[in-house]
């Protein structure tokens, strides 16, 4: 079988019916940032189930606007924590939290390539889409700075950084739910994360849901209040996405409110360029400094129309050294700073997805070297290793879960713009 109907087959494997979890077992329910790959990837050959996979996300989504990071479509008693943790109360159990927002990115690829008979089921996403923009600016910027704060560390979607290490030193390890942790009877212990980081993480989801998870609650309660570079980047990117969708399918209105969100974010990521380190940073929004730990996130900004000339080339220097030290590319901590575990999550290992978004990052300010180079790299370390959900990047081998939904969207969509499908 070629690469791309391997690909095929894992997401085949991994549909429960309209929508797709992000690996059996060990993920067994749909997931915000893990869809909205997986619907890219179902666009470079089925338009209509590419859209059930936003639609499926869409029916998760709050009235409120946020749409979670998990939905229980179903039943399943292989992961932790599970709806009766969430304690929340959308109609389809959902967690209480959101993840990176890709959803507008990917609805914007996806009405690319899709033909007139999809308008109607764009449209819709695309409301869900602005509804969802809306709540990051209301509940998560309530200060119209520019940058949205994360409350949760599962809202980055990359959970256990080192980048959230010293913010996390503020959240206590007491919980009121009994942690049951079923990762590590999919997983080796030493690629996941710890279980004193469980205690932290399961500490908050305790506070948040005591507070009903209301929002303005939560901003006022919260511990952990970080500008994460990945989040950032994404929605300055998504809001562009946003506004391309919004010449077809949106008012007048709606295209300045996203103009004027999309210009708030710009100046709000320039205030998370680092001159020091050459690269972007998160911030922690409590003590408000700048968290001086260079991560593959900080490359994400590229994403965004408006990333200068100088970071763009300061991003390009960070990926020749990389290469240069015959690394995979790129870790997801970088070699070097005192958190990297080549082995451990996202302290270290290499991601394809954010291989995938830095790549176009590149490539739209002209750096089509360094995306091809990163593409080819993302796809021989999948060729080699298989389709797993992170790879250690000194020895190539692949880690985490195996047969990933996200993985083998990537390679379908690199794969297509390569046409080195090689079996
Ligand atoms: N990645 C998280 C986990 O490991 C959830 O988003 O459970």
């Amino acid at each position: 079988m070629s690469l791309a109907e391997r690909a095929r087959a894992i997401l085949a494997a991994n549909d429960r019916g309209g929508y797709t979890v992000p690996t059996d077992k060990l993920y067994p329910f749909q997931w915000n940032w893990d869809s909205a790959f997986v619907a890219m990837g179902f666009a470079t050959f089925d338009i209509d189930r590419a859209l059930s996979e936003l639609e499926a996300l869409m029916r998760g989504q709050w009235a409120d606007g946020m749409i979670p990071q998990i939905i229980f479509h179903q039943p399943a008693d292989s992961y932790f924590p599970g709806p009766d943790v969430w304690r929340t109360h959308h109609a389809i159990p959902t967690s209480g939290i959101t993840q990176p927002p890709v959803f507008a990115i990917a609805l914007a690829f996806v009405a690319e390539r899709a033909g007139k008979d999809f308008e109607p089921r764009i449209s819709a996403l695309y409301r869900a889409a602005l509804a969802y923009h809306r709540w990051w600016a209301r509940a998560r910027d309530p200060g119209q700075r520019g940058i949205v704060a994360v409350l949760h560390n599962w809202e980055t979607g990359r959970d256990n950084s080192p980048e959230w290490d010293a913010p996390f030193a503020r959240v206590p390890q007491t919980t009121t739910t009994a942690i049951v942790r079923r990762d590590l009877s999919h997983i080796d212990a030493d690629m996941r994360p710890r279980d004193e980081d469980y205690r932290r993480y399961i500490h908050l989801v305790d506070r948040y849901a005591a507070l009903r998870w209301e929002p303005a609650a939560l901003w006022q309660s919260a511990p952990f209040k970080v500008a994460d570079i990945g989040i950032n980047a994404i929605l300055g990117a998504a809001e562009e996405a946003l506004g391309a969708l919004a010449l077809r399918f949106g008012s007048s209105a709606e295209r300045d409110e996203i103009a004027g969100r999309r210009a708030r974010l710009s100046t709000g990521l320039s205030d998370l360029w680092s001159e020091t380190s050459g690269i972007y940073l998160s911030r922690d929004l409590i003590s408000e400094n700048l968290i001086p730990i260079r991560v593959s996130a900080g490359f994400l900004p590229l994403l965004t129309e408006t990333c200068p000339e100088h970071a763009q080339r300061s991003l390009a220097r960070h990926l020749d050294r990389i290469l240069r030290d015959e690394l995979l590319p790129i870790p997801s901590t970088l070699p070097g700073e005192a958190g990297f575990e080549p082995k451990r999550y996202w302290r270290g290992p290499v991601w394809a997805v954010v291989n995938y978004l830095i790549a176009r990052g590149f490539e739209r300010h002209g750096l089509t070297d360094e995306a091809a180079g990163l593409k080819q790299a993302t796809l021989n370390a999948i060729r080699d290793a298989g389709f797993c959900e992170y790879f250690d990047p000194t020895t190539r081998q692949g880690l985490g879960g195996g047969t990933f939904s996200w993985t083998a969207a990537i390679a379908l969509l690199i794969g297509e713009e390569r046409l080195a499908l090689a079996a």
